[in-house]
């Protein structure tokens, strides 16, 4: 990511892992107590998530507290310096910004020869990975949590098929997760990227959002805030309806590809802009992804007319044969994530907090627990909840036994 020498990077990161801790309270006071009881005292917790500062501090947090950390992560969704600012700390470090395919399945196999005890994925990789191709390291873990959306759904999938073999936390499902981190942060965090990869302005262009879950609502959002005119595509009429009372135009993506300057894909679903959809599209469109991947677009299609060329740094041009240019940002992957420095640290504060009182749940419940999904407790997602609230000096109405009985009386 950068042309810096290697001393210089190493001291970037570090810089940027220092500054990121500064806004990360609540993980910061979970440490503390994770140290404390001593839960993660040797285990070996793998982690996959996309490797930037937050994620680092995340993985410093559970160092501290006793366990042996690795890490992998996809060549574009990591951070090199952050790596290997993690390695200098001592972690197990199985992630290169340049890996080709080949070279990230070899770090793959490299992390999972550290045996985790736990795992904390993102979208599923490591867990369906180890499925597939370690069946032997399944048997032993104690249980894995789960980032994302469209991780908890494949891994449904799994478990309604019987084939999912350990406990799983689905940390995005928690209230604190997708409320936050998908809304505000991932909203914020797509938008801003782009405005940074492209240098263009939003003002006055004609958005188009795909998906108008969680994420979809956060891009629109701040694509709108920003003076963006967003027109919202969705297959689920609820969630269109939505896009609307909040004000944004409602169109499938079929009919308003002629007239869209910007796509952001963000359904996590594979397909969801399709060769078809593109053909429609006008000279010069942008595609990116803020959900699940580059599956989302038809990489596939716009690889295979050979034509691609890097205009701008994470910015290729791709040149259709009916004479039109197509330009993709971050070859496709959540921008975001591969194309700058993922989500907003606050709100990372917030959903990794509940992965590190993931880990401690599956140290200490892990081996009661049969295979299956399982929620974030009430309980912690209140604990994580009111560290926030305290840190920022907001205070909670006290619910009083006459509250109580008002609410429970008919
Ligand atoms: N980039 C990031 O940092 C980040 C952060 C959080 C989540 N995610 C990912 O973003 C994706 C979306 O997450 P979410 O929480 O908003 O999920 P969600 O399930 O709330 O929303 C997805 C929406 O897409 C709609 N949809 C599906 N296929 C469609 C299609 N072909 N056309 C139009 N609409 C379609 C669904 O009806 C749904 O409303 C997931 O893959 C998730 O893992 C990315």
């Amino acid at each position: 990511m950068s042309d810096a020498p290697p001393g210089d990077v190493a001291d970037d990161a570090a810089r940027r892992i220092a500054w990121a801790a500064r806004g990360m309270p609540v993980l910061s006071s979970i440490q503390e107590g994770l140290t404390a009881r001593g839960a993660l005292n040797g285990l070996r917790i793998g982690i996959g998530l996309v490797l930037e500062p937050k994620t680092a501090n995340l993985a410093l947090a559970l160092q501290h507290a006793g366990a042996q950390v690795s890490v992998h992560c996809r060549g574009r969704l990591t951070t090199e310096g952050v790596a290997r600012a993690l390695e200098a700390a001592g972690l197990q470090v199985y992630a290169e910004r340049a890996a080709t395919q080949e070279r990230d399945a070899e770090l793959a196999r490299g992390f999972f020869q550290t045996r985790p005890d736990i795992l904390l994925d993102d979208g599923a990789e490591l867990i369906r990975l180890a499925h597939r191709e370690h069946p032997d390291l399944v048997e032993d873990m104690l249980g894995a949590a789960e980032e994302t959306t469209s991780g908890v759904q494949a891994l449904r999938v799994m478990h309604e098929q019987g084939v999912l073999k350990i406990p799983v936390i689905a940390v995005s499902d928690s209230r604190i997760k997708h409320l936050f981190d998908n809304v505000y942060g991932t909203g914020q965090s797509c938008v801003m990227a782009l405005l940074d990869i492209t240098n263009l302005q939003l003002a006055g262009r004609l958005v188009m959002v795909v998906g108008y879950g969680w994420v979809g609502q956060g891009v629109a959002r701040h694509a709108a805030a920003l003076g963006a005119r967003v027109i919202v595509s969705e297959i689920d009429a609820v969630k269109a309806l939505q896009a609307l009372h909040d004000g944004h135009r409602v169109q499938s993506l079929s009919d308003a590809a002629p007239d869209v300057e910007i796509v952001f894909a963000a359904t996590g679903v594979a397909g969801a802009v399709t060769r078809a959809h593109v053909e429609r599209m006008q000279d010069g469109v942008i595609l990116c992804t803020a959900g699940g991947g580059a599956f989302e677009l038809p990489m596939g299609y716009l690889n295979a007319l050979g034509t691609a060329t890097e205009v701008r740094p994470s910015v290729t041009e791709y040149a259709t044969p009916a004479g039109k240019t197509v330009l993709v940002i971050g070859q496709g992957d959540c921008l975001n994530c591969s194309d700058a420095e993922g989500n907003p640290i606050e709100v990372m504060d917030l959903s990794l907090s509940l992965h590190a009182f993931a880990a401690e749940g599956i140290a200490t419940e892990g081996r009661n627990r049969p295979p299956g999904i399982y929620p974030v407790s009430p309980q912690i997602e209140t604990a994580v909840a009111q560290a926030r609230l305290r840190h920022e000096g907001a205070t909670l109405e006290t619910l009083t036994e006459e509250l109580f009985a008002a609410m429970h009386s008919w």
